[in-house]
């Protein structure tokens, strides 16, 4: 098992480990209460995960209390689910004492998190994470919360986990196209960060579409390695922990305008060739790369086309209401090269001209990159 350790050197205390190992599901648990004895365990988990086997896989025999999310994905991601959850722990007379298990996705991380940060003034979460979106990105950094019904994340807190395990043998059941999709964060990590890293994917992905453990284990290591050295900088997102959000101005717009129904590793898919649009047009280069980026997405099944039903009007009326947008104009995550952003004055968010954002939209519209 290898392990990564997450500093935050303003709070020492809400430092936490990811322990990464292929096939450790069932060891976990004896881990957990080793770790903390004495406590009482409260595992979340949803419909999907239970019937791929990972909960009779990390129980074994045991009998923990337990509430399992139905529907599974988005739609549950709200305050009915959270209340539910809360009242379902209180029935079980759960004190101050218990701890949270996320088993899931980054539906199940988001919410379980989420509750553990209210319940009774909040309790620990572990998170377990069970696809590519939440071993790359969600169950690493704090980030937690449900939908409103206007907009994603309505509610939410920061709530460090206080352990992470990432069991990459729980990705072999996932859905290819969630699986596919969700490599896009592993992607823009090393585009952020690690030319090295955008090589190696460029290079492994065969290995890494089979599932294979060891590839995966790389990765997995690779992604929380860069994420938790952005957020160690930065944990409540003031700075630098933007650019986490390479790809993800225009991604979001999309994602936003064609209802949720095409999924967000595809849309910041496109949001990336769209920050590398820019970036060409700004005089940073990287036309190799944007040819490298298509063919990689190419190979993964996504899809790099807006549908039909969205305008740049729309795509431009998200942007300007974008939650960093500074009077009405969003900020760009942008490359300087790969591997590293660009930064003027300490700021990694670049106040990118209307006019070139506009070009660009025009560009993915038509297809013409
Ligand atoms: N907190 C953060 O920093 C952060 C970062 C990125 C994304 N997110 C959030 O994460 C959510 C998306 O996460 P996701 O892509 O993991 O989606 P998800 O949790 O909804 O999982 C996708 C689908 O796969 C199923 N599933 C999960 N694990 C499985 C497995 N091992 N085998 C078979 N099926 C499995 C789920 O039941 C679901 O139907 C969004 O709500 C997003 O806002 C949060
Ligand atoms: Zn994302």
């Amino acid at each position: 098992m290898r392990k990564i350790q997450v500093k935050i050197p303003s709070c020492p205390k809400s430092s936490y480990c990811i322990a990464v190992g292929a096939g450790s599901l069932p060891k976990i648990l004896a881990q957990i209460r080793k770790s903390l004895p004495g406590k009482e365990l409260f595992l979340i988990t949803d419909a999907n995960v239970v019937k791929a086997k990972h909960l009779k896989n990390l129980l074994g025999k045991e009998k923990l209390p337990l509430f399992i999310i139905t529907p599974a994905g988005e739609k549950s991601k709200n305050i009915k689910t959270v209340i539910k959850i809360i009242e379902e722990m209180e029935k079980k007379a759960l004190g101050r004492d218990c701890v949270v298990i996320a088993l899931g996705g980054g539906t199940v991380g988001d919410i379980a998190g989420f509750v553990a940060a209210i319940y009774k003034r909040g309790v620990p979460v572990i998170q377990i994470p069970t696809t590519t979106v939440s071993q790359a990105d969600s169950s690493v950094g704090g980030k937690t919360g449900v939908d409103s019904s206007v907009s994603k994340n309505a509610f939410g807190s920061f709530k460090n986990p206080a352990a992470v395990f990432i069991d990459v043998s729980t990705l072999k059941t996932l859905d290819k196209e969630q699986f596919n999709t969700g490599l896009v964060e592993s992607i823009k990590h090393a585009l952020i960060a690690d030319e090295e890293y955008l090589k190696y994917l460029q290079k492994n992905l065969k290995v890494i579409l089979a599932r294979k453990a060891k590839p995966l284990e790389y990765i997995a290591v690779k992604n929380c390695r860069i994420k938790a050295s952005v957020v160690e900088a930065d944990p409540y997102e003031k700075n630098k922990r933007r650019v986490l959000n390479y790809g993800h101005t225009i991604g979001h717009a999309v994602e936003s305008a064609s209802n949720y129904k095409i999924l967000h590793g595809q849309a910041v898919a496109i949001g990336i060739i769209a920050a590398n649009i820019i970036e060409q047009k700004l005089g940073f280069g990287g036309k190799e790369r944007l040819a490298g980026l298509k063919k990689l997405f190419g190979k993964l099944d996504i899809s790099l086309k807006i549908p039909k039903t969205i305008t740049k009007r729309q795509i431009l009326d998200i942007i300007s209401r974008d939650k960093k947008a500074v009077k009405k104009w969003p900020r760009f995550v942008l490359l300087e090269k790969t591997g590293k952003v660009l930064c003027k004055k300490g700021q990694f968010a670049h106040k990118t001209e209307r006019k070139i954002v506009e070009e660009t939209i025009n560009i993915l519209i038509k297809q013409k990159f």
